[in-house]
């Protein structure tokens, strides 16, 4: 399983909090942009501290129109750039979009989203991120409910022979961890777990 910090939620400041993220063996810097439209939460620009960043990224972004972010973090060459689809944009057309900037495309589902909304994108996606907290906040509690989402979503892959990476984001820590591992998750984000400790490696490998 493949480990993504989230810098949301963090005791250091941006810049710090980076340069700890550099030093750990963690896969992926996990972004959280945020437009105070979609979530009633907004990030600052976030680039200029990205640039110190070495880790690749896997950037979330929870906004109503991704596409002037797309455009703006494409600059960054992120691995992946994750939109949402609760958004009253055209998906596909957003999808096509990053993949046509040779990035990996992601699709994120809040807690509360069915994976029958999800189906007609599958195919053609490389990560499915699965909320197990509200968007907006680090810190919050884990919803199980996440768990039947992403059993389902293992299920679907291996009968059709998608190719999309399950990622989950919210509330993990040591405990919640053991479940979305049981439940085959191949990647997990994890913020204030990690950044709200003095020594992120060892959080990391509390994780692992
Ligand atoms: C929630 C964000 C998450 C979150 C993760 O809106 O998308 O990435 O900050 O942080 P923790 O691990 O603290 O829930
Ligand atoms: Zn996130």
């Amino acid at each position: 399983m493949k480990i993504s910090v989230s810098f949301l939620k963090s005791n250091y400041d941006k810049l710090e909090t980076i340069k700890k993220i550099n030093n750990t063996d963690c896969d992926y810097i996990h972004v959280d942009v945020m437009d105070n439209i979609f979530v009633n939460n907004y990030t600052e620009d976030l680039i200029p501290y990205l640039n110190s960043c070495k880790k690749p990224l896997d950037v979330h972004l929870m906004v109503q129109d991704p596409l002037e972010y797309i455009l703006a973090y494409k600059n960054l060459k992120p691995e992946y750039l994750t939109i949402h689809l609760e958004i009253d944009k055209d998906i596909s057309f957003l999808l096509n979009k990053i993949k046509s900037l040779g990035i990996k495309a992601g699709i994120a589902l809040n807690p509360q989203t069915p994976i029958d909304k999800l189906k007609p994108y599958l195919k053609d996606i490389d990560l499915v991120l699965i909320m197990s907290v509200q968007p907006g906040l680090g810190g919050q509690k884990f919803m199980p409910s996440c768990l039947e989402k992403i059993k389902s979503l293992v299920e679907l892959k291996e009968k059709n022979n998608y190719k999309y990476l399950i990622n989950v984001d919210g509330g993990i820590n040591d405990i919640t961890v053991k479940d979305v591992k049981t439940a085959q998750v191949d990647m997990c984000v994890s913020g204030s777990f990690i950044c709200q400790a003095e020594d992120f490696q060892k959080q990391i490998n509390l994780l692992k």
